[in-house]
């Protein structure tokens, strides 16, 4: 460990009020992991609000490394009335990833990108629905910036001398210092596994919540929903989860958090009558609370001292605030029957005169201003919503528009009101550079070939969710939304109906791989979805693919968008196999991929196991998953399965068993590490497609 020397520069000399002690460490957090206390960090951070104790890499894959990855003597540190900075140095051509999920920029360099949340992900500035003051250098390290400011970041600032190289300044107003955490690679995908345990590992889902989710038209009502429920089983539509939109309330926007009695005159048993049916119950709820609810009184104290459509807003960083506000929610949903919600509007319209959040220079009871609440509010709803699912120890799935830092651990997914398909499949490689998960949602569409190809890209999200808050009809039986309100179903309902079947039934398939793929990510960090550059950090050729991803240790996904005949793919070296076709491409090179609607450009890397399940309608405590094992590859690496009750915390206190599943010349073996024997995977055979 160096010690931190701060260099005096010619910018100290114009802005610089007072600075760090020369004599100030890079201490050590964790194996890895540095803090850089510089000047005096603000008392409310990401960090006092982390929503997991940091984990310990539990898989053996992250190694340990001493050398702290950035040079400390080139860090210069300054402050000012009006907040502080700090200058790190840049390499020539070093590239950057992060800092949220902005769907409009990839790779950093030569910008400057805000930390800030917003409901517009599609702006070049950067504020997204996950504002994270976390980036990683193409170099192999990680900076996370532990501040609730709008931070910016400009990755290339212009040398003042000539003759030193560019850096990249990190610009924190408001804040009198910061504390930095540096996070070793080697790699960048090292250096975000690291963040990734630092923030308490991923999370893992239950297991019906790597089906499939459907969002009902706002103006249901219980029967009209338990009739379309019907249809999905009539029809053999997969789907696990359904989500009940904003009129299962009195009121919203704000919110009552009271039950709408005319639409849902029992709303118990329309939850036991939909459990019955085997899906699971999501419920949106926006956390402004509106003066007819019955909280209102009770919770003003504990509010922010501004309304956001005409409601409170819970301080859900006190006590009180948290308490109250979940105490209605355990009354109104969670005493009900309710597994999961969907938590709406808790970003930010920021730069709007007349956003509907709450403004900047709101206060908050717990001391946050309305920049920092903004920052952390999402997360805070979230810890706070988790809450009554920990206390029933049951594992639940939800939707969020905003989550911040650290909060790689909470089982939320990222949504957006946008709905631009290319951004949304950019929004999917991007979530490999940190700790959210990101759903690219899909509604209605232009033409069938457009519901298609965004549904073959949805099928990939940790949340493969078709929200259908504003159409009465599912998609695949009218695209367009007027048609669908007035019933009318179009001509290719069933054909369309047919390859949205088959397009859920390969989700389905996947789910046993990509449990496994959530379990490694909360036990090494490592995201279950990455972009290449992350995969493949020594291929010049990779640094700026947005549009395609990996998906789980073995498979990449290269979605469609409406209008291409063909796509360009790029392939890493090595050797892959077409998922549909099974036939082989060798790598390290660009080719055009043609893939009529019925299938789509899904890649499988040689040498590994990848086992898919016979798809199920939904998954309950008693599915099996009847396994086929495909081989890739001359010398497949194992792959680990993870068998639990898929439905409880449990597995957090060992209840887990792990099957390694193996193949040699003499065929495929499965051993089994734990004794829980649940028997939840059956397999019913093995098959080679390259050897
Ligand atoms: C929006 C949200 C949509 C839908 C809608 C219902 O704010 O992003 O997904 O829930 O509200 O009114």
């Amino acid at each position: 460990m160096r010690r931190l020397h701060i260099v005096l520069g010619v910018l100290a000399a114009m802005v610089a009020q007072s600075w760090g002690s020369p004599s100030m460490k890079a201490e050590v957090i964790a194996p890895g992991v540095w803090r850089l206390r510089l000047g005096a960090p603000e008392r409310l951070t990401p960090l006092k609000y982390r929503s997991a104790p940091p984990m310990v890499d539990a898989s053996g894959t992250v190694p340990v490394v001493s050398d702290l990855p950035i040079d400390l003597d080139h860090v210069l540190f300054a402050r000012s009335p009006r907040g502080c900075t700090v200058e790190f140095p840049m390499a020539e051509s070093e590239k950057f990833y992060g800092l949220g999920l902005s769907t409009k920029t990839f790779e950093l360099s030569g910008r400057k990108a805000w930390s800030v949340a917003s409901d517009r992900p599609e702006e070049t500035t950067n504020e997204s629905h996950a504002p994270e003051p976390f980036f990683v250098s193409s170099r192999g390290y990680g900076v996370y910036l532990d501040t609730a400011r709008y931070a910016a970041v400009i990755f290339g600032r212009a040398p003042v001398q000539k003759s030193h190289g560019k850096t990249v300044v990190a610009d924190i107003p408001a804040a009198q210092g910061v504390d930095v955490y540096v996070f070793a690679g080697p790699t960048a995908l090292l250096a975000v596994q690291r963040y990734n345990l630092f923030s308490g590992g991923g999370p893992v889902p239950p297991l019906w919540g790597l089906g499939v989710a459907y969002r009902g038209a706002l103006s249901s009502s219980a029967a009209e929903i338990l009739a379309l429920a019907d249809t999905f089983r009539r029809e053999d539509i997969p789907c696990d989860i359904f989500g009940v939109e904003p009129g299962w309330q009195t009121q919203t926007y704000s919110s009552s958090f009271v039950w709408n009695r005319t639409k849902f005159p029992d709303p118990e048993g329309f939850i036991a009558k939909m459990h019955a049916k085997n899906f699971r119950m999501s419920f949106w709820e926006q956390p402004f609370t509106h003066p007819t609810s019955p909280i209102y009184e009770q919770l003003r104290p504990h509010a922010g001292s501004d309304l956001v459509w005409g409601g409170l807003v819970p301080d859900f960083a006190t006590k009180e605030g948290r308490e109250i506000f979940v105490r209605q929610q355990n009354d109104s949903l969670f005493s009900k029957g309710v597994d999961s919600m969907k938590i709406d509007e808790v970003d930010n319209q920021p730069f709007k005169p007349d956003p509907w959040s709450f403004p900047d220079y709101s206060r908050f009871p717990s001391g946050l201003d309305g920049e920092q609440m903004h920052s952390l509010f999402g997360t805070l709803a979230q810890q706070a919503l988790l809450e009554p699912f920990r206390q029933k120890n049951q594992r639940t799935w939800g939707l969020v528009r905003e989550s911040g830092a650290l909060a790689a651990s909470l089982p939320y997914t990222v949504y957006s009101d946008s709905y631009d398909h290319l951004s949304f499949i950019r929004g999917m490689a991007k979530i490999g550079f940190g700790g959210h998960l990101w759903t690219p949602e899909v509604r209605d569409a232009t033409s069938i070939e457009d519901l298609v190809r965004r549904l073959q890209t949805v099928i990939f999200s940790p949340y493969a969710v078709v929200n259908c808050w504003y159409m009465k009809m599912p998609p695949w039986k009218q695209i367009r939304a007027d048609k669908s309100n007035a019933g009318v179903a179009m001509p290719e309902a069933d054909r369309t109906t047919a390859i949205t079947r088959d397009l859920f039934r390969l989700r389905m398939s996947l789910v046993p791989y990509l449990y496994s793929a959530f379990n490694v990510y909360r036990q090494s960090g490592l995201p279950v979805v990455r972009a290449l550059v992350l995969d493949y950090p020594r291929d010049a050729a990779v640094t700026s693919i947005d549009d395609q991803f990996m998906f789980g240790p073995s498979m990449m996904v290269a979605p469609m968008v409406e209008g291409q005949a063909k796509r360009s793919v790029y392939f890493p070296a090595g050797e892959w196999f077409d998922f549909f076709t099974g036939e082989s491409i060798h790598g390290g090179r660009r080719v055009d991929i043609a893939k009529s609607l019925d299938q789509m450009p899904l890649y499988v890397k040689a040498d590994c196991l990848l086992p898919l399940a016979e798809p199920v309608g939904h998954i309950d405590k008693s599915t099996v998953f009847k396994l086929k094992i495909r081989v890739y590859g001359k010398k497949p690496a194992n792959f680990a399965l993870y068998e639990d009750d898929g439905e409880t915390f449990d597995f957090e206190r060992g209840a887990q068993d792990r099957l390694t599943l193996s193949w040699s010349e003499t065929g495929g073996h499965m051993l089994r590490a734990g004794h829980l024997g649940l028997k939840r995977y059956d397999i019913v055979g093995w098959d080679v497609v390259g050897g």
